[in-house]
């Protein structure tokens, strides 16, 4: 199978990222946290360096602000509902998943959408600028469009929420690992990463790095720490950390980590940006092909390219290529919202999302079976 689908997940692990999970699981089987016997000081001296690791890698300012939560979802849901109160102004954008958008609108606030334009940073930024208020609680945005790939102009939002006093939350599931976040130098609060994308990490385990305190927790339970108290300790990564931690999984995270910085992010990036410029001027030749958003160029998009094909229904055409042996992801990729604001609301999109394995010939595959969806 050609796996083009790595937006949702990335298809193959690296034998190193293997090697940790399996590690984990063999020779650091103790509770990390609980306990003061050799087995579990071993097993919390990895997951402390697991938690250095990914504050180096994003910019925190230390190890502590590093939370292992069950995945990029949880994460969110610790932002929105753990900053939040009903009635709260939360600005977010028009690209955004279900991840960012269904916790937004269960937790009561009043949302506004910032139209991202795909063509005009600078468009988009003004949209941000009017409606980021003194009385905004939160700005929530994703860092890059799982749907269409666009790159949110992030640094500049950080600038705009630091000069008016707001918080700033991005949904990084598409972009960590895939493009440098910092979280100091883009002004991030709380950035929310989905290590099984482009990190190269199991599935199974989230991050949630904070600069900022969150007030109200979302799961309570034991910490390893203040075993007396009733109540959740202050401390962090405890306070937002209940229950045991997939150990194994962030070991996995760690390496994956290392995997991407020995081969480096803008190598890694620059290949995966080659091959969606490669796809995307193969596409534009064959005149029932539709595509959404300008050629990807690098800076402004993630390796994702969506379209569809005049006449045909986006999940169809996925099923026809997954038949040719070809894995892409067809309809909504839980992103009304985005369908929306670009017009596919109809029918959805056919996804490409590539990763470091990729390679033109796998391109050139897809180019062919595409010329045969056309008479599905
Ligand atoms: N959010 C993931 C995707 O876009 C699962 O496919």
């Amino acid at each position: 199978m050609i796996y083009l689908d790595n937006a949702a997940t990335t298809g193959r692990k690296p034998p190193s990222v293997i090697r940790a999970v399996e590690s984990g699981l063999r020779y650091y089987s103790a509770n990390p946290g609980r306990g003061g016997h050799a087995p579990a000081m071993a097993a919390s001296v990895k997951l402390y360096a697991a938690r250095e690791k990914a504050a180096a890698f994003f910019g925190a300012s230390g190890a502590e602000n590093v939370v292992f939560t069950l995945n990029c979802t949880h994460s969110i849901n610790c932002v929105i509902k753990g900053v939040t109160k009903p009635g709260d102004r939360v600005v977010t954008s028009t690209l955004e998943h279900n991840a960012v958008m269904r916790p937004l609108i269960k937790s009561g606030v009043t949302v506004d959408a910032a139209p991202v334009s795909l063509t005009d940073d600078e468009q988009t930024l003004r949209e941000f600028e009017t409606r980021i208020t003194d009385d905004t609680k939160l700005v929530i945005c994703t860092a890059a469009s799982n749907v269409f790939g666009k790159i949110l102009p992030l640094t500049e939002i950080g600038r705009l929420c630091r000069n008016r006093g707001v918080r700033f939350a991005v949904d990084a599931a598409q972009l960590a690992g895939v493009m440098p976040i910092n979280m100091q130098t883009m002004g991030i609060d709380y950035l929310c990463v989905a290590p099984h994308k482009g990190l190269y990490a199991p599935m199974g385990i989230g991050m949630l790095i904070c600069e900022k305190p969150i007030e109200n927790t979302l799961l309570e339970g034991g910490t390893g720490v203040n075993s007396l108290e009733l109540t959740q300790p202050d401390s962090m990564p405890e306070r937002l950390e209940s229950g045991t931690v997939g150990l194994p999984l962030a070991m996995g995270t760690a390496a994956g980590i290392d995997y991407v910085n020995h081969i480096g992010i803008h190598k890694l990036y620059e290949h995966e940006m080659h091959l969606c410029r490669f796809l995307y001027h193969e596409l534009k030749k064959l005149p029932f092909v539709r595509l959404y958003a300008p050629a990807p160029a690098s800076g402004q998009f993630a390796p994702v390219v969506s379209f569809n094909i005049k006449d045909q229904k986006s999940e169809a055409v996925a099923r026809f290529l997954g038949e040719k042996g070809i894995a892409v992801r067809g309809g909504f990729h839980c992103a009304p919202a985005a369908h929306r604001a670009v017009g596919t609301l109809a029918d959805g999109t056919v996804r490409v999302s590539v990763a470091a394995f990729n390679t033109t010939d796998d391109i050139k595959a897809l180019v062919m079976a595409v010329k045969k969806a056309k008479n599905l």
